[in-house]
């Protein structure tokens, strides 16, 4: 069975002392059953090293929200795969919406950049996702089919054991638009048979599928409960314990019923 997974990406949110207080609140605030279900913060990177002190010996895992794919150097503003490896993370985020718009991240770039973290031995939340448009015109799954065939260039089999991809509708994202069940479920599905032809279909039935887009407390067990939809990606709602921690408990809630 693979295992559930809610993810808090606090994006480009918080100070010291507010991102030590929410780090505390989920940790200790959190009584759901961490065999059922796995946990990562993704903060901003100054607080990184700060959110790893304040959550080392629980199973909570840290990310980083980027990471560059090229070697430590003359990469101005750049995090290094080394760097995140360095304070704490075991995971990072790659091919956000945000990054691919504001910082015309390509496929070839994604590419680049997943094969680098995951040489050296990080962990990754791959983010694809169709806009508006490309739904509105049907194009959802020729645009899941041009994302992924962009990340998954020329990369072993061996490396998705270290990749657990996330469905982000762009349109979906801090809208507040979250996309139905079935439309989730659908676009899931859709990924997982790309992944099964692909790579077989033993690597597709392990390969975990996030949800990302508008997750709240109070849509999320209809999501998780989805037969593709294996966690969440949270923005918004990763922000406020509370609704964290009720996410984090539908998802529990959830996997008893797959
Ligand atoms: P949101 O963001 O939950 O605020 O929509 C999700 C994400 O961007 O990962």
């Amino acid at each position: 069975m693979r295992k559930l997974m809610v993810v808090g990406n606090w994006k480009m949110n918080l100070t010291s002392s507010t991102a030590s207080e929410l780090a505390v609140q989920i940790r200790d605030g959190s009584t759901t059953n961490t065999n059922t279900v796995e946990v990562v913060f993704c903060p901003p990177a100054p607080y990184l090293k700060l959110v790893s002190g304040l959550i080392e010996g629980t199973s909570i895992g840290l990310g980083g929200q980027d990471v560059s794919g090229k070697g430590p150097g003359a990469f101005t503003g750049e995090t290094a795969a080394e760097m995140l490896l360095d304070v704490g993370c075991k995971w990072t985020i790659i091919g956000h919406s945000e990054r691919r718009t504001y910082h015309n991240e390509t496929d070839s770039v994604i590419n680049q950049k997943i094969k680098r973290a995951i040489q050296l031995g990080l962990n990754v939340f791959l983010c694809v996702g169709e806009k508006k448009e490309e739904r509105q015109n049907n194009q959802t799954e020729a645009l899941l089919e041009m994302q992924l065939n962009g990340a998954f260039t020329d990369l072993e089999t061996s490396a998705l054991e270290r990749i657990v991809i996330a469905y982000e509708p762009v349109w979906a994202i801090g809208t507040g638009l979250v996309a139905t069940n079935e439309q989730a479920e659908a676009a899931h599905a859709y990924i997982r048979s790309w992944i099964s032809t692909r790579f077989g279909a033993s690597v597709a039935g392990d390969m975990r599928i996030l949800y990302g887009g508008s997750v709240k407390a109070d849509n999320a067990l209809g999501l998780l409960s989805q037969p593709n939809v294996d966690g969440a990606l949270v923005g918004g709602a990763s922000l406020d314990a509370k609704s964290f921690n009720s996410i984090i408990q539908s998802a529990a809630d959830s996997s008893s019923t797959k």
